[in-house]
């Protein structure tokens, strides 16, 4: 059973330098919710800084390559993301399954290079508008986490961020019986990939969230957290989201 809620903040690319303050305001609301567990993930470029200025504040990556090393250029290892200071990577990021092709199989690669360099993941599935119009939703993103999850996952480093993309920065947010309907699939489909220990999996909601949603959705059956983007760029966003875990 999942005991504590997860709440993680994707920046995307957004943070310059200037930006760190904002870190340092979110990781003091995290210090008064000790029973919730916070995250956040900023820009390669600050990753080094933010640990270094808020230590024992959890920092995060937005991806990593799937080799050691070698001929990528532009890319970075899984290797150079833990030496940086990130304890954890989002991984397939619906964004990156649409801008860089990321498929299945990348993800899944991704997801056990993370973990052999020491990174939590979290692997991030979801269904577009048009497979959920043809009721597609359930199938389309269970297929995608059969097919991103890493050999040996355990419950200590993998998280699954559910993420409908046509929820993502748009202010729409599903039903919450279309919610409840999605992570119990998910919870589901983590039994039939990993046993009972499926169970102690954190399935986190992604889309939308906000101050003023986060209550309700985070009390929906198999919510145990939310990956949050527009709304994690500030303490005034995104504290109401953590002081909203804080309360299950
Ligand atoms: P949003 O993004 O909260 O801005 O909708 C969520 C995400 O993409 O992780």
């Amino acid at each position: 059973m999942v005991s504590r809620k997860y709440i993680v903040g994707n920046w995307k690319m957004n943070g310059l330098r200037d930006q760190l303050t904002n870190i340092a305001e979110i990781a003091k609301v995290a210090d008064e919710y000790q029973a919730v567990d916070v995250a956040i993930c900023p820009p390669v470029t600050l990753i080094a800084q933010a640990v270094t200025n808020f230590p024992g504040f959890a920092i995060g990556a937005q991806d990593c390559h799937f080799a050691k090393s070698g001929a990528h250029t532009g890319c970075l290892s899984a290797d150079m993301i833990r030496e940086a200071g990130a304890s954890m990577a989002i991984l397939g990021h619906s964004e990156r399954r649409a801008d860089q092709h990321e498929t299945d199989a990348e993800v899944k690669s991704k997801a056990e290079a993370a973990h052999n360099a020491g990174l939590g993941v979290i692997i991030c599935v979801g269904e577009s508008e048009e497979e959920r119009d043809a009721g597609k939703a359930v199938e389309v993103v269970c297929g995608q986490l059969e097919g991103s999850f890493p050999d040996g996952a355990n419950v200590d480093w993998l998280t699954v961020a559910y993420e409908p993309v046509w929820a993502i920065g748009t202010g729409r947010v599903p039903k919450a019986a279309d919610v409840e309907e999605m992570h119990a699939a998910i919870r589901n489909a983590l039994r039939n990939l990993m046993g009972e220990r499926a169970g102690g999996v954190r399935i986190l909601y992604g889309g939308s969230m906000n101050g003023g949603n986060a209550s309700e959705l985070l009390s929906i059956p198999n919510v145990d957290g939310g990956l949050v983007g527009g709304a994690s760029l500030t303490a005034e966003k995104f504290g109401p989201i953590i002081e909203a875990a804080a309360a299950f």
